[in-house]
């Protein structure tokens, strides 16, 4: 499949329908992704990234219909990780000579992966390809969400390609984002951006900062992943400030596992407690051993407050909450808020431990959490449902 993005521009790339998991086993991709590669044909002739590698035969294939591979004169490495890199070598077995324009990072991480003496050519920020009619401008993105990240900028078609910014696991055959659902769009750009950008918001930040002053015309963003935003690509670019800027919703998420119902009957009383004293708080649950992780990141993500419970199990928590701990810990979240609950039988540290590591993952603990003893009667129910009013009472 191809299809002409501008006279000059042609997508390349790779629908995959079929993707549900991400980064090995982390990250759920319910509506699949894609793969963008893009074929820059001015009087030279550039490719512009390439796909995953499960793909790369039907990729230089598809290629091989519409140029000759000779008469490539460059190929852009914006970002080395392998759903981009992934078919360089099946490529370069057919044109090894064929200059890699790339960051300096990018030159260690292709190296390491492929093993390969390729002919790279390290750009910076403000280096330039020339295609004769038009040129690449490069600009290095690290941190968005590799070190070795890059964009590059067609003049004359006044396109961005933004490589993983701006991305979306979102597989359609429309690849335009007017032209999709707008609420599964935004949907799984938030996704992308809460499980895979958050922890370099600042990063983000400083990069959209630099974009604006270029002040160059902007007519695509032309993202690796999923949908090209064509209608109005300052939308995106506008959310991304948006959700860069420590976002966060009206909402509360509690994340909690349990082994004999316990902590879920806590949970669901302290749920009742809160909505109670703050009606318009939206309050969301997750049975964290039921749970998509990608998708309780996200709410997470959207929430001012997150709580977080576990029965004590061997003087610990259940090895779940331990997992979503350490995921919500990777992804640096600031200016939220927490605490811990559990229910126990005996010695009862659950509660300490989630509040240690809530501490340590940047949540700002409101209390030292709250344990019952056994299974929680009428009397316990209503202890949580004060503690939940007490919960959101406190976040003022
Ligand atoms: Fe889409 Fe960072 O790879």
């Amino acid at each position: 499949m191809s299809f002409s993005v501008t006279r000059n521009v042609t997508w390349v790339g790779k629908i995959d329908w079929e993707l549900r998991k991400f980064h090995g086993e982390e990250y759920t991709t319910a509506r699949g992704s894609s793969y963008n590669s893009y074929l820059v044909r001015g009087e030279k002739t550039v490719l512009v990234d390439t796909v995953w590698s499960p793909y790369d035969r039907a990729f230089v294939q598809d290629l091989e219909r519409l140029v000759d591979l000779q008469k490539i004169d460059a190929v852009v490495v914006n970002h080395a990780e392998v759903d981009h890199s992934g078919a360089l070598p099946e490529l370069l077995s057919r044109i090894p000579d064929v200059p890699l324009y790339c960051s300096k990072n990018a030159v260690k991480s292709l190296t390491g992966y492929y093993h390969k003496d390729w002919n790279f050519q390290v750009v910076r920020t403000g280096d330039k390809f020339s295609l004769g009619n038009m040129d690449l401008v490069f600009i290095e993105a690290p941190m968005l969400h590799w070190p070795d990240s890059m964009f590059c900028y067609l003049t004359e078609d006044n396109i961005l390609f933004s490589n993983d910014a701006f991305g979306q696991h979102y597989a359609s055959e429309f690849m335009y984002d007017d032209l999709v659902d707008p609420c599964e769009l935004f949907d799984e750009a938030l996704k992308y951006y809460a499980n895979i950008l958050t922890p370099f918001s600042p990063s983000v930040r400083k990069k959209i900062d630099e974009l604006k002053s270029m002040n160059v015309p902007l007519n695509l963003i032309c993202p690796s992943h999923g949908v090209i935003w064509r209608s109005r690509p300052m939308n995106i670019v506008e959310k991304y400030e948006e959700w860069a800027d420590d976002y966060q919703e009206d909402q509360i998420t509690l994340l909690y596992d349990t082994m004999w119902n316990a902590t879920r009957v806590m949970a669901e009383a302290i749920a009742e407690g809160i909505r109670a004293a703050s009606p318009s708080t939206e309050v969301k649950l997750y049975n964290i051993a039921r749970s998509d992780r990608t998708v309780m990141v996200t709410d997470v993500f959207r929430s001012k407050a997150v709580l977080v419970g576990s029965s004590t199990i061997n003087n610990g928590i259940l090895s779940s909450v331990a997992g979503i701990l350490e995921e919500i810990r990777g992804m640096k979240f600031k200016q939220k808020k927490a605490a811990a609950f559990g229910s126990y039988g005996w010695s009862g540290e659950s509660v300490k431990l989630i509040t240690q590591r809530l501490r340590e993952g940047g949540f700002e603990l409101v209390n030292d959490g709250f344990k019952l003893l056994w299974q929680p009667g009428e009397e316990g129910r209503e202890q949580c449902r004060k503690w939940g009013r007490e919960f959101v009472n406190s976040l003022g």
